[in-house]
């Protein structure tokens, strides 16, 4: 049966608390959420998006009492939790025993954030455990940003799809994490700014992606559409694919090519942001031979587009 797509939150409580994964909004991207305790349930999440269980998971919430049910929190964590919670905002800081190895693939660290969707919160204030939840999309491909994204690849793997409208900001949370001495370094750019933490944190660096990555979100090749992506100057890659039906994704500018999504025309990088996976999917169901996509501005959002689009070419001719 193809998963039904609604605002019920008793019926989304309910087959959470039996153990059920449920497809919710967040103000990033949309996550496939089951109960972090119930290792059963947790599984279910790994074979319905067919991730490789080195891939830890983040757990999503509601509160203060939840978060030190999860995680040892330690001063230096405050002042971010303070400013940036609830919102798209992960950190990564050592675990309690409660939460299950799978979860976190072994490691002795634990990702969590708390969601600013309403929805979410509201359905997170009816259960009496927190949400592990990735990304609801089938592991590598790009990330859901609308319930009918979550339906259109993973509808009849689940029962139900939470439907809270379009995702406001339109890329995961940014990953920052504790080193348990002094220290943050970013794992994932994201919903907020490097700009922002920093006065925060201090300067963060982003540690080289490897082939067990400590944030598997590094894998080289993530978030990427079927049709092979080139990121560069679009005009030079728009002669070199001269005879191919090509698409294109563009800040602002409108180039000739056979489709083009202009993420925003008022020059806008966080609206662009809101824009990119579903103009991702857009051009990968168009039949287009070839994405090409251009460089954004490398701050604010920016970071976080350039992020995604370079992975979504990498490995690709
Ligand atoms: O915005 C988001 O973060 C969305 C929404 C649904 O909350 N979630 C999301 O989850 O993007 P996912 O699973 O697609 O990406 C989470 C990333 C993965 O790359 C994972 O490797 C990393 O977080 N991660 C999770 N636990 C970790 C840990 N203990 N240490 C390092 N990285 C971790
Ligand atoms: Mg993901």
């Amino acid at each position: 049966m193809p998963a039904l797509i609604g605002t019920d939150l008793l019926e989304a409580a309910r087959l959470l608390r039996a153990g059920q994964v449920v497809a919710i909004p967040t103000e990033t991207v949309y996550g496939l959420a089951a109960n972090a305790f119930d290792e059963a349930a947790v599984v279910r999440v790994f074979e319905t998006k067919q991730r490789p269980a080195f891939d830890p998971l983040i757990v999503h919430v509601k509160d203060r009492n939840q978060l030190e049910r999860v995680a040892v929190v330690p001063a230096e964590a405050e002042p971010l939790i303070a400013r940036f919670w609830p919102g798209p905002l992960t950190l990564v800081l050592p675990k309690r025993p409660e939460v299950p190895d799978l979860v976190t693939s072994g490691l002795d660290t634990v990702a969590v954030r708390m969601p600013a969707h309403p929805l979410t919160q509201e359905l997170l204030a009816l259960l009496d455990f927190p949400l592990a939840a990735p990304s609801a999309n089938p592991f590598g491909y790009v990330s859901p940003t609308t319930a009918q994204h979550v339906a259109d690849q993973l509808g009849d793997r689940i029962p139900y799809i939470l439907d809270g409208g379009p995702c406001d900001v339109g890329v995961e949370s940014t990953i920052i994490a504790w080193d348990g001495v002094g220290s943050w370094s970013l794992l994932r750019q994201g919903g907020v700014k490097q700009e922002d933490l920093e006065p925060f944190t201090g300067p963060l660096h982003q540690p080289v992606s490897t082939e067990r990555p400590t944030a598997p979100g590094m894998l080289e090749s993530h978030y990427a559409p079927r049709t092979p992506v080139h990121v560069g100057e679009v005009p030079a890659l728009l002669q070199r694919f001269a005879r191919r039906s090509v698409g294109v994704i563009s800040f602002r500018t409108t180039y000739p090519a056979s489709r083009c999504e202009v993420l925003s025309p008022s020059g806008d990088l966080s609206e662009a942001a809101r824009h990119l996976f579903a103009a991702l999917r857009a051009l990968d169901a168009s039949g287009c031979e070839v994405i090409l996509a251009e460089v954004f501005p490398e701050e604010g959002l920016g970071r976080a587009i350039n992020d995604r689009l370079r992975r979504a070419a990498a490995n690709r001719g």
